[in-house]
């Protein structure tokens, strides 16, 4: 099936009240696994490229490996820049062939917010790619470890939501409604109440970042209200450390080979991916909604 846009793979979302999982991915073992759990489940997934891995790996030979493995996908997959910081970043991600851009300037006033978003917008569609944008602002850099809370200073306004969509024309929109980039201090609380005003006045699908460690009530909470994308890495990257470390503590001489760390953290993202998923509701795509 291959590769697909973020329209598209959240076309029918919205109406069937579903989410789709996107994930991080930090090297091929973790491509892999998330295509493989995708490919399992029959269902489509979104495949993103972090903005801190991007700033420090060659990007040439890191997209054809990436385009390579998702067209060979027999499950429609979306491939996506998460956080994109500038314009530049952006053209370098559909340059590369990302079939999805986020244009991150949720910390920026939002006129000039407003003003850099549909520049990439303009671009991005001329190129057939999708646009996220965000407004209000999701606490906490991704990628951080340290645990924090929701800023409820920094929710969206559903009537600044409406206003940014209407201006700027983006595919999807990443909303601030209770959750943090990273792990939580205290237990996060999804703002429904919110999510259904944002909802009542935006017609495109909705975003929510910061999904690991978000118990599973809150999840089906925030799909059920309005939800279609959740964004999902640091979940990931501790069950694949934490698989590591009991590959090394149960081995009885201590020694181990690299493959059976690589195995055991691959199984391991691989099997949250799954289960991420279920909880999400992702339905199969429907090929027939593919733009031609
Ligand atoms: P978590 O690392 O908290 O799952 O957040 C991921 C995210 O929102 C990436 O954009």
């Amino acid at each position: 099936m291959g590769l697909v846009t973020l329209k598209e793979i959240l076309s029918e979302s919205i109406e069937k009240k579903y989410a789709v999982g996107a994930f991080d991915t930090l090297d091929d073992n973790f491509t892999e696994a998330i295509i493989e759990a995708a490919e399992e489940e029959g269902l489509p997934v979104i495949l993103m490229i972090p903005n801190f891995f991007w700033e420090k790996n060659d990007l040439s030979f890191y997209f054809t490996r990436l385009l390579d493995r998702c067209r060979r996908a027999t499950v429609p997959v979306c491939l996506h820049l998460d956080h994109g910081r500038s314009f530049e970043d952006v053209m370098k991600a559909i340059h590369g062939g990302c079939t999805s851009v986020m244009f991150d300037g949720s910390a920026l006033p939002i006129e000039e917010n407003i003003a850099v978003t549909r520049k990439v917008v303009e671009a991005a569609h001329a190129c057939g790619v999708s646009v996220e944008a965000e407004i209000g602002h999701v606490a906490s850099p991704e990628g951080e470890l340290q645990a924090s809370e929701a800023d409820e200073t920094m929710y969206t306004s559903p009537e600044d939501a409406a206003h940014f969509v209407q201006q700027t024309q983006v595919d999807a929109l990443a909303v601030a409604v209770g959750t943090v980039h990273g792990i939580y201090k205290g237990t996060p609380k999804i703002d429904t109440r919110r999510l259904d005003e944002i909802r009542s006045r935006v017609s495109i699908p909705l975003v929510l970042h910061g999904g690991s460690g978000l118990p599973e009530e809150e999840f089906r909470a925030a799909i059920a209200h309005g939800i279609n994308k959740v964004n999902f890495f640091t979940g990931l990257s501790l069950e694949a450390v934490k698989a590591i470390r009991q590959t090394l503590d149960d081995a009885p001489t201590g020694k181990v080979h690299y493959i059976e760390l690589k195995e055991a953290s691959h199984t391991a993202v691989k099997n949250t991916i799954k289960h991420q998923m279920k909880i999400f509701g992702t339905l199969p795509f429907n090929r027939k909604l593919l733009v031609q």
